[in-house]
């Protein structure tokens, strides 16, 4: 392939704090080399409608290192190789690849960063396979992306839920209640196990450990016996009850994953009538990906904005980089995507959890939970 002269840059499914500061990343370090970077407009729609692909020019990314949310549009619906069309009955799916391809081709674009989780990451992959040259860069709160040992944005988002364990402190120990929160990270207990162990929780449900609720009932029951009188249980959404299955919002929409949420309210639900305990339940939601990116969220976005440039330098394509620390890395995409990364049920921090007493639900019998 001839010297690299053009780029384009998208991010896919939900945004989070830290992707502006790839971008960045990514437009100074290119304009540096003298190339040009084109913003790809609502993640891979971008590619099938070129009004949305925009030039970014310097002033375009001055100022944005501590924004949340991302410039160029984030988008978890269009997946050009599956594009839903129609409606109902008539609905069907169809395959809009080539035409992107060819969009790819007739803007002049020389490589593509495409910033995303699983699912983004997934079509990239794809577009790699048809023939484009394309680098990846993971995203996601989730932290659950198994090549790399952190993504950017997950730390943002345990210091957001870990702010509000604090904050429910307080009022819980006032109103001598249990307050269940329910966290996101979809599949992955990282959020919550984090947040929980930060925050001083005294119950902590996270999905890689299925939970029985008359187990967490008893921790609650015990802290009142012990004369501490409130609780605070923090729940992953993807948490489930053993046996029981993970709950799901709404219908599921064709081509996109099942939406999680509905496990805080039920534990809240189950804890009052097992118990006569005054409860309450939170949801934190979208709240997790909001606000400033931390100083590390920052820095690993910078650093992997300018190791994707490095990639396309070294024409590594199909590659995403990520984090093995100390150092940024790559792997194949394809790699990155095959397997989630879950909480070692044997992590030191749920040990070390468990050897405070913070109960994880599981085994009625275990010392910590009594
Ligand atoms: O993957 C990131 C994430 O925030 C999950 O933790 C959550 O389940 C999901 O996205 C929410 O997606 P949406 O923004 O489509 O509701």
């Amino acid at each position: 392939m001839s010297r690299i002269r053009r780029i384009g840059i998208l991010t896919g499914g939900g945004d989070c704090p830290g992707l502006n500061a790839v971008i960045r990343a990514v437009a100074k370090s290119a304009f540096n080399l003298g190339w040009e970077v084109l913003g790809i407009h609502n993640g891979f729609e971008g590619l099938l409608r070129t009004r949305l692909v925009r030039k970014l020019k310097p002033e375009n990314v001055r100022g944005i290192l501590n924004m949340g949310g991302t410039i160029l549009g984030a988008n978890s619906r269009v997946n050009p190789f599956e594009v839903v069309c129609g409606k109902g009955t008539s609905m069907t799916i169809e395959d809009y690849s080539d035409e992107a391809l060819a969009n790819f081709k007739k803007l002049g674009l020389d490589a593509v960063i495409a910033i995303g989780g699983d699912g983004t990451l997934k079509i990239a992959q794809q577009f790699y396979e048809k023939g484009m040259p394309l680098v990846g860069v993971p995203k996601t709160i989730d932290n659950d992306l198994s090549a790399t040992v952190m993504t950017f944005g997950y730390d943002t988002a345990v210091n957001t839920a870990t702010d509000a364990i604090d904050k429910l402190h307080p009022t819980a120990e006032s109103h001598r209640r249990a307050m269940v929160v329910e966290v996101m990270g979809r599949y992955a207990g990282w959020i919550a196990l984090n947040s929980g162990v930060a925050g001083g929780a005294d119950v902590i449900l996270i999905p890689e450990i299925p939970f029985d609720i008359d187990v967490v009932c008893e921790k609650v029951r015990s802290r009142d016996r012990e004369g501490a009188g409130f609780s605070i249980i923090v729940v992953a959404e993807g948490a489930k009850p053993t046996g029981g299955e993970t709950l799901t919002k709404g219908p599921k929409e064709p081509g996109r994953e099942a939406r999680l949420g509905g496990i805080g309210d039920w534990v809240a639900t189950e804890i009052n009538a097992r118990t006569g305990k005054e409860t309450r339940a939170l949801v934190l939601g979208h709240l997790q990906r909001g606000g400033y990116p931390t100083t590390f969220d920052r820095l690993l976005g910078t650093r992997f904005g300018a190791a994707a440039i490095r990639l396309i330098q070294n024409k590594k394509f199909g590659q995403m980089v990520c984090l093995i620390p100390p150092e940024i890395k790559s792997v194949p995409i394809k790699e990155a995507v095959s397997k989630m990364k879950l909480v070692p049920v044997t992590s030191d921090v749920i040990a070390a959890a468990r050897a405070l007493g913070i109960c994880f639900g599981d085994g009625a019998k275990s010392k910590e939970c009594v």
